[in-house]
């Protein structure tokens, strides 16, 4: 019988509802359904599960990803996209300290390159990896990211 398929959560966070109103030469023209439509279809391709969940509330975005960690446990690993909390909310940062799962930081925009504020991540040292820049392209590249992560720590 062949394992499980691992289970993905992707999260976003407070104004990623609003995709398809933002700014598109930004944030590109999917809503945020399209979007995370999409990125079931790369999992399902890809051998793994994805359950989603938004919020533009922090209180209701910690107390989700309180519920990931077991026991039972919810999920193998995630992909985050925390829109502008990802600049300065450190209650996510421990939350996601908390749940403890193999991450992976999401940006729709190269937030690099955008205003110096944009820079500051506060849950990069938690993730595995920071993908910003490539649009929804970059939920592929987290997906395979944990995916090859999560096979590592099965060897
Ligand atoms: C974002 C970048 C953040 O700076 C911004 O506040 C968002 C979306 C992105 O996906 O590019 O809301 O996380």
């Amino acid at each position: 019988m062949s394992a499980p398929a691992a289970r993905i959560e992707v999260m976003h966070g407070v104004n990623l509802d609003q995709l398809g109103r933002r700014d598109p030469l930004v944030y590109g023209t999917l809503t945020l359904t399209e979007l995370e439509q999409r990125i079931e279809g790369e999992a399902r391709a890809l051998g793994l599960q994805t359950r989603f969940f938004h919020s533009n509330h922090e209180g209701e975005f910690i107390e989700h990803l309180h519920s990931l960690r077991g026991p039972p446990t919810q999920a193998d690993a995630i992909v985050v996209n925390p829109g502008a909390w990802t600049h300065y909310a450190w209650a996510i940062r421990d939350a996601l300290e908390i749940a403890g799962l193999p991450t992976v930081e999401v940006h729709l925009s190269d937030v690099e390159h955008r205003e110096p504020w944009r820079r500051t991540s506060v849950i990069s040292e938690l993730c595995i990896a920071k993908i910003s820049g490539r649009g929804a392209d970059g939920y592929r590249d987290a997906l395979v990211r944990l995916r090859d992560e999560l096979q590592r720590g099965e060897a």
